[in-house]
Parts: C-alpha cells; sequence; structure tokens
C-alpha cells in the first residue's frame, strides 16, 4: 500500500541484498535513514542502526556466518526450544535454517501507511514431533523502533509444544557501565546452578561476573541503561512472559571459538522469551508473541 502525501526520496526502502557467503538478506531503511538488515540464515536480525549510523546490536568480530552455525550477535531467534532437550541442538534449530521470503503479502518493497518498512518471512518444518510454520514479521518504523512479530501455527494432526527466546544481543560500551530495570523481585533459573530457582534482590541488576538466567513472569517492559553511551534500551514484549539475561565473562568468553576474548564486554543479552511454561499448540492452533525494542538518548 502507497502512503498518501510522501515523496519518493522520503519512502522507506526494502532492498534484497547478500551477504560475503552468497546468503540472502534484507535492508530495511526508514525516511531518516535508520535501518535494519536481516539475513535468511535463522531470520536472524544482524544489524539495528540509528539514523546516525550507529550500531545498536552486537555481533563478533570471530562471528562464523557460514549457514548452518548461527551468527554470533544480533538477534537469533532460539526456537522450538531454550537450551538444551532430547535431541534437538542447542537453542533449537529455527537460527539454523534458512527462511523464505513470504509471497502473500507480496514481496518487496513493503511499507504500510505509518511508512514502517517491513518484510515478512516464513520457515516451515515437516518433522514428526514439530510441524509447523513460523511466520515472522520484522519491521522498522519512522522512529527507528524495531519489532519482530512471530506467528506459529501447528500444521500437524497432533500437539506440539515448544519454547522461544529472542536472543538479542544489545551493543554496550562496558559490562560494568551497565544496569538492567524491570527485573526486580522477580523469580529467575540460575543455568550456573543447575536452573536452580532464585528471588531477585536487588533494585537493578548490575553486572560483575557471568550471568545466565531465565526470569520468570515479567511484566513487560525492561530497560538496559549503559550510562557511559548515555542510552537506553526499552524492552517491550508480549505473549514472552520470560527474560533471558546472558553475559559470558571472560572464562566462558575464552571457551566460545567464535567470541573474542575481550568482547563480553561489549555485549549484554536480554531476551524476551517463552521458557518456563513451554507452550502447547493443538492441531491447527497458532501462538503470537511480539518484541518492540527501541532507544531514549538521554544528555
Ligand atoms: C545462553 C545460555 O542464554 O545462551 C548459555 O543460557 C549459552 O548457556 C548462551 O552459552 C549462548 O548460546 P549459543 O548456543 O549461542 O552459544
Amino acid at each position: 500500500m502507497e502512503p498518501s502525501g510522501v515523496s519518493d526520496e522520503k519512502r522507506p526502502t526494502v532492498d534484497l541484498i547478500k551477504d560475503k557467503n552468497g546468503t540472502d538478506q534484507i535492508l530495511l531503511q526508514n525516511p531518516k535513514g535508520a535501518s535494519v538488515k536481516i539475513s535468511l540464515h535463522g531470520g536472524q536480525v544482524l544489524s539495528w542502526k540509528t539514523d546516525k549510523g550507529d550500531e545498536l546490536l552486537f555481533t563478533s568480530a570471530k562471528a562464523n556466518s557460514k549457514p548452518p552455525h548461527p551468527v554470533r550477535g544480533g538477534i537469533p531467534i532460539c526456537f522450538p526450544q531454550f537450551g538444551t532437550r532430547g535431541s534437538l541442538e542447542q537453542h533449537g534449530f529455527a537460527r539454523n535454517k534458512m527462511w523464505l521470503v513470504e509471497e502473500n503479502p507480496p514481496a518487496l518493497p513493503s511499507f504500510d501507511s505509518t511508512n514502517k518498512a517491513y518484510i515478512d518471512l516464513i520457515a516451515y518444518n515437516n518433522h514428526s514431533c514439530f510441524s509447523f510454520e513460523f511466520h515472522l514479521r520484522v519491521s522498522l518504523a519512522l522512529d527507528g523502533n524495531l519489532t519482530l512479530i512471530s506467528r506459529v501455527r501447528n500444521i500437524n494432526s497432533k500437539p506440539f509444544s515448544f519454547s522461544i527466546a529472542y536472543h538479542t544481543y544489545f551493543s554496550i560500551s562496558d559490562i560494568s557501565e551497565v544496569r538492567v530495570e524491570g527485573l526486580e523481585t522477580l523469580d529467575y533459573l540460575d543455568n550456573l546452578f543447575e536452573k536452580e530457582r532464585f528471588t531477585e534482590q536487588g533494585d537493578a541488576l548490575t553486572f560483575e561476573s557471568e550471568v545466565d538466567r531465565v526470569y520468570l513472569n515479567s511484566r513487560d517492559v525492561v530497560a538496559v541503561f549503559d550510562h557511559e553511551k548515555k542510552r537506553t534500551f526499552l524492552i517491550k514484549k508480549e505473549g514472552l512472559p520470560d527474560v533471558v539475561v546472558w553475559n559470558p565473562w571472560d572464562k566462558k568468553a575464552k571457551a566460545l571459538t567464535d567470541l573474542g576474548d575481550e568482547e563480553y564486554k561489549h555485549m549484554l543479552c536480554v531476551d524476551g522469551a517463552a521458557i518456563e511454561k513451554p507452550i502447547n499448540l493443538k492441531s491447527g492452533e497458532e501462538w503470537t508473541g511480539k518484541l518492540n525494542l527501541s532507544l531514549v538518548l538521554s544528555t
């Protein structure tokens, strides 16, 4: 649909590009110059830039972008599970798969009457345990907000259950300079203590060692404050009760081949997620989850 009264040069653009391995990517740009890059490998958002060209998502300089390896950074989608369970790979297979651009609604370029640039992707799976269609809409609004809307439909005759996390790697100045608000008093499962349940005691979460937690039933807005960069990320979510917080710190960073030894200082994963209570879908049922990321600058 063409927004009325908007001249050509002010319209959002949606372009198909390729990375160095020849993998298709989609570049969304809004009329002010903000942009979002999404790879069809994993349906993974790899870049989110402001209209000044500042990158808001972390990607490791050592990331391996050759499929099926998921890129260390951006927003990999952990689905149909978070973590490890049974024979499925860690964080599921959606981030390893090639996704397709949905033909209907029509292909590029796509923008709506509010000048929001968007792309609709789809992943299918026909495994006997996990038969689904996963529709993903990634959009970039005029104000630079990034939204991911997921619709998962069970296309099997049998029910299936899944967990999901948008494993968002925020780019930060220094891990010791940031704090996360919105998780106070919540219970969390600590992956560093075999998923034991604890209750958050502090006013805000700050970092001085490895953190690997799933906060349960959080409110729908969580904030990441970065004092040095004078910016705050707001994470708004719907249908995603849990929040993962992960920073590997020095020892684990050294053990990860696709993360530089010092890079843990400049990344923090805070994920909208549904983990503790898996989502059950009967045949033909559909689930929707929404993640909206925005940036607030302070002076
Ligand atoms: C975290 C997990 O959320 O994701 C960690 O709890 C894991 O245990 C991390 O190391 C990154 O996972 P991966 O598979 O991308 O290396």
